[in-house]
């Protein structure tokens, strides 16, 4: 193929045997090589993602552009395992031009999406250099589709998924001297306006005049003020029983904890803390691509935590939108405070059928799970089971944690309705505390205080921000019915 630079076959190992995959005859026409040999001497697993390379210094031959034929592991075909062959090929050919494979032949819908996904995530780069370093693929040419008509719909899917994770990776890397609340704001109104979505924005004076202490408060020392955003979906055919899926996004710009201020190396990472807003304005602008079938509204609950003359004190007491009081035991509990807002207004003002609350919220959940698993917590049964297999299907896993009623009484506050640091467990008495402004509504929370960041680049995710949750909620929200089987949704269907 003219132009094309590195051509990349599969292969995998069953039985102690190495299969090469599709393409490998093709190549064998051009090139005198041995491949079994190759992999044999470079003791190939057939792993997925691994690559072995073999460059064409000495056998090219002058009428192609090859300069490496790369073998890439698929493991045993899953799309996770296609995910991650899509990841380790993109971080291979960076740089390159064109690229020719045929990995994605073998794949199935799901496996070519998952496939696509990696590609496109592996060749993640975020910088503020004065020169840019190497460039992701120019492009890259899957060859051996069968019949690719039929796959546009995965191949959609895939990208919009990929630029959802890509964008709010993104939005986490952006330093804190550029990203502050009303920044965030300007982000959705350029989504708004690329996607079509209803835009509503509270400035400190809307906020104020609705009585949005929460936001109001973690925000009042900072030079950049509080904002709390609404983007509204509507997919082409909805009707008055179309089901209503309220999404809700810590966005805190950055945390310094406040004056319960945090020790230099836990702020390191804080101008990630709005990784939970990032994923939910990504989501909004990726559903018409996905064809998501329900009316859903993305919150994002925008402040910046500094420290100041002005700011919150431990023992301060703040009203949140529709009236609920917290005592404020510690400012680093910022996110709940924040949410706590956006929950009460969602569940108060939008007739939501679910809530889905994503937030960098507890240092306990990292602790408890790592930094590969995100944690939630649901108070249905079904609701959680589509969010555990889109995480599985997405490439972003979730583990359902307990809602532990017993731990209640350690939220009890002398002067208001809850303190906001009940401390421990620190994940679940958190969790404890925004359920109260779920009210009735089947609700989840996501914790993903734990994957906010990977420490190493691993297959799709790279080190540093991973923008956790965007690419699970729009493989939930895609489902033909995303909420099937969940409590409030049958009652709504009865009733209306
Ligand atoms: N943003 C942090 C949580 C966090 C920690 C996110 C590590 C990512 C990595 C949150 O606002 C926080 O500081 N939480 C406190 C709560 C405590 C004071 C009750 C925590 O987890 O220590
Ligand atoms: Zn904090
Ligand atoms: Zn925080």
């Amino acid at each position: 193929m003219p132009g094309v630079q590195v051509v990349a076959v599969p292969f995998e190992r069953t039985a102690g045997e190495v299969v090469v995959g599709p393409g490998a005859a093709d190549l064998l026409d051009v090139v005198d090589l041995d491949v079994l040999a190759l992999l044999e001497h470079h003791r190939a697993t057939g792993r997925a993602g691994e690559v072995v390379e073999h460059p064409m210094i000495v056998s090219r031959t002058d009428d192609t552009d090859l300069v490496s034929l790369l073998f890439v592991g698929i493991g045993e075909g899953s799309p996770t395992h296609f995910r991650r062959a899509g990841a380790a090929l993109a971080r291979a050919v960076k740089g390159r031009e064109r690229v020719a494979t045929s990995i994605a032949s073998l794949s199935d819908d799901a496996c070519l999406r998952a496939f696509v996904e990696g590609l496109v995530l592996g060749a993640f780069s975020f910088h503020r250099r004065s020169a840019a370093p190497t460039a992701p693929v120019r492009e890259v040419v899957l060859a051996g589709i069968h019949r690719p008509e039929s796959r546009e719909q995965a191949l959609a899917r895939a990208l919009a998924t990929a630029h959802a994770g890509w964008s709010s990776r993104e939005l986490a890397l952006v330093p804190s001297n550029e990203k502050n609340p009303p920044w965030m704001a300007d982000q959705a109104r350029v989504v708004a306006d690329r996607h079509g979505l209803d835009l509503r924005v509270w400035d400190e004076r809307a906020l104020r005049a609705d009585g949005f202490g929460g936001l109001l408060g973690v925000g009042q020392a900072s030079a950049t003020p509080p904002r709390l955003v609404q983007l509204g979906y509507t997919p082409a055919e909805t009707g008055r029983r179309t089901p209503h899926v309220v999404l809700v996004g810590k966005g805190i710009t950055f945390d310094t904890g406040g004056l319960s201020i945090k020790p230099a190396e836990a702020m390191m990472q804080m101008k990630r803390d709005m990784t939970g807003a990032g994923a939910v304005l990504a989501v909004m602008a990726g559903l018409d691509a996905v064809g998501c079938p329900l009316r859903v509204t993305g919150l994002l609950a925008l402040a910046e935590n500094a420290v100041g003359g002005g700011a919150l004190r431990p023992g301060d007491v703040l009203r949140h939108y529709g009236g609920r009081t917290s005592e404020v035991t510690n400012t680093d509990a910022e996110g709940r405070l924040v949410l706590a807002d956006a929950l009460a207004y969602a569940v108060a003002e939008l007739d939501p059928t679910v809530v889905v609350d994503v937030a960098t919220l507890t240092g306990a959940m990292k602790i408890s799970l790592g930094q590969r698993t995100g944690g939630f917590f649901a108070t249905d049964d079904a609701l959680a089971d589509h969010l555990t297999r889109a995480g599985e299907a997405a490439g972003e896993p979730l583990w359902r944690m307990p809602l532990v009623d017993d731990y209640e009484e350690r939220l009890t506050s002398p002067i208001a309705d809850a303190d906001n640091a009940a401390g421990g467990p620190g994940a679940i008495t958190a969790a404890l505390f925004l359920r109260h402004f779920a009210g009735e509504v089947p609700w989840a929370h996501l914790d993903i205080a734990s994957v906010g960041d990977s420490p190493v680049d691993a297959f799709e995710w790279t080190s540093g921000a991973t923008g956790f949750g965007a690419r699970l909620l729009l493989h939930w929200l895609e489902q033909r019915d995303p909420l099937a089987g969940i409590a409030s949704s049958r009652r709504r269907l009865r009733r209306g």
